[in-house]
């Protein structure tokens, strides 16, 4: 039996700036067209009827970049804010960040909160901006967390099972990736989402990230569909981890 649409699909964006350089661009302006292919994306897994969309738009180590690429990214992001978020809420879209926001500056901070907030009602499409993130550092926090609680005694160490360590990441209560999209053709996993994707299916494609438009994405749906899914079981599982 062909898998279904999966119910949330991760993105690792990648290849803003090649993309540019082999266009005679400035990698900025890589950026710019990526950000159209994210609205694109939304557009496109709100239609197949995707209930979890996670896209990494910056990652920890991303601070690393020039400063000026940094600051136009989250330019990037605050426009973005002001120009979409209206539509995506209007559209019954949730909006929604993981990572260390806190590190953002503190008015893109305002905003991701204030668009978080006003659309936590809807129940449509869960948007999720990766933003300032890192897998190990989710990982670890979640560790802290439980520590914490067996600490103060709320927890017993024999009762930490591996949803209750789920239970404790940034992605609480969403249901794990099963399809984990990566352009540009690395082979890498880069710090993302790396308790969540255990089991997602990987698909990884030579297109750079502004060259993946919704035709690509359905490329990427329909092979998932193909997938024989096991879960380290003998036979093909649809749709469960059992
Ligand atoms: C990877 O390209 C992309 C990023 C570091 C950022 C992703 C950001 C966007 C798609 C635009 C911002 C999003 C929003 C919603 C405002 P790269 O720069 O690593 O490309 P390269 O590997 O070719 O250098």
């Amino acid at each position: 039996m062909a898998n279904p649409i999966p119910q949330h699909v991760a993105i690792i964006m990648d290849g803003n700036g090649r993309w540019a350089k082999r266009q005679g661009l400035l990698r900025v302006q890589g950026h710019e067209v990526g950000v159209q292919r994210v609205e694109e994306i939304i557009k496109a897994a709100q239609e197949k009827g995707i209930r979890y969309l996670t896209l990494y738009a910056f990652s920890k180590e991303n601070w690393r970049r020039p400063k000026d690429e940094v600051e136009f990214l989250m330019g990037l992001l605050s426009s973005y804010l002001d120009k979409k978020i209206d539509a995506l809420i209007k559209n019954n879209c949730v909006f929604n960040v993981i990572g260390e926001i806190e590190d953002l500056p503190s008015e893109l901070q305002k905003k991701l909160v204030r668009a978080m907030e006003v659309s936590r009602s809807n129940t449509g499409l869960v948007v999720t901006f990766a933003l300032s993130y890192s897998g190990r550092r989710e990982i670890l926090r979640a560790c802290r967390k439980i520590a914490e609680k067996t600490v103060e005694g709320s927890l017993k160490p024999a009762n930490i099972t591996e949803d209750v360590f789920s239970g404790n990441l940034y992605t609480a209560g969403m249901p794990d990736p099963e399809l984990l999209i990566r352009t540009s053709g690395e082979l890498r996993v880069s710090n993302f989402l790396l308790w969540q994707i255990s089991y997602a299916e990987l698909y990884i494609t030579q297109k750079f990230w502004p060259e993946f438009t919704r035709d690509e994405f359905e490329k990427a749906l329909e092979d998932y569909k193909k997938r024989e899914r096991r879960f380290g079981d003998t036979c093909a599982v649809s749709g469960g981890k059992t």
